[in-house]
């Protein structure tokens, strides 16, 4: 995630003013920007220093390690930290106040939760704005963000609902994607055949009610005659209760989100 949020930085109309510094524990990791000259790469297997060294005077800083890692990743930068630098999360189910506890009750401090299409820059990025933060700063971090695709500001109350939704999203489609080529498969289409018609499906489906601006209840209507053969299978899908399904799936997502927050 945080190289996916790297390569919106270096899209070719974002200018960042004071340079972006970037650490990893492997050299490999951080070995495709060595020779970027836009970015300082560090990494603490070679210097221990690193991660201290490189919050110096950065005003926005985005942790991006497994929520596990966070506390001892902020506990280790801390006391570097700029007084007027904001501390930003994107690890899943850790909260404001444990990233507070972390750094410190006065700093700065946000939650964002991206999604991995930011890779094409057409990710959503839900953001958590912390009681200390200024205007300014979270303008600076949404626009971090939205070099990667699009930003929503929510309560951290509905943030891991958020996650639940757009976070864990991208998988849920993968997983229908695998499924529907699964199922057109049996139908003695070839592996590729399949991948044509369910991708390209998924694609001008996806686009098709982003650009209408219609309802998907609307678009859907126009696709199902009555009595047709898209009646039928949307029957099949209501009797197997996809909606119960999908608010199941998120319920889980947020379950697990709790457990991560209280240290599982
Ligand atoms: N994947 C998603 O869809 C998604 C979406 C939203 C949020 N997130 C959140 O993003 C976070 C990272 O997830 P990920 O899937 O990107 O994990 P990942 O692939 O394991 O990346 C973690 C990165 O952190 C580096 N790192 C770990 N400990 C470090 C340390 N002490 N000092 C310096 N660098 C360190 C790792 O470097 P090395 O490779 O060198 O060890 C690696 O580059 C998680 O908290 C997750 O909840 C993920």
């Amino acid at each position: 995630m945080g190289r996916a949020i790297l390569q919106g930085l270096l899209s070719p109309h974002v200018h960042v003013a004071t340079g972006i510094r970037i650490t990893n524990r492997r050299v490999e990791a951080a070995s495709d920007f060595v020779t970027e000259p836009r970015v300082s790469a560090w990494v603490t297997s070679e210097n221990p220093q690193a991660n201290r060294e490189a919050v110096r005077g950065a005003k926005v800083v985005i942790v991006a390690v497994k929520p596990g890692g966070i506390a001892e990743m902020l506990a280790e930068v801390a006391a570097d930290l700029d007084d007027d630098a904001v501390v930003v999360s994107v690890a899943a189910g850790k909260t404001l106040a444990q990233l507070q506890e972390a750094v410190g009750a006065q700093r700065a401090v946000m939650r964002a939760m991206p999604n991995t299409p930011a890779q094409i820059r057409r990710g959503v990025t839900g953001i958590s704005v912390g009681p200390n933060v200024t205007a300014a700063q979270q303008k600076l971090v949404e626009s971090v963000f939205a070099t990667v695709g699009s930003v929503v500001v929510v309560d951290e109350e509905r943030l891991n609902a958020l996650t639940a939704i757009s976070g864990s999203g991208p998988a849920y489609v993968f997983y229908l994607i695998e499924q529907w080529e699964q199922a057109a498969r049996q139908q003695g289409f070839t592996q590729a055949e399949a991948a044509l018609l369910v991708r390209e499906t998924v694609r001008g489906a996806a686009e098709l009610v982003i650009a209408s601006g219609e309802q998907p209840e609307e678009l859907r209507r126009r696709v199902t005659s009555p009595n047709g053969t898209t009646e039928r299978a949307i029957a099949t899908l209501e009797q197997a209760h996809l909606s119960g399904l999908l608010e199941s799936a998120m319920q889980a997502a947020m379950a697990r989100a709790a457990e991560i927050a209280a240290g599982d």
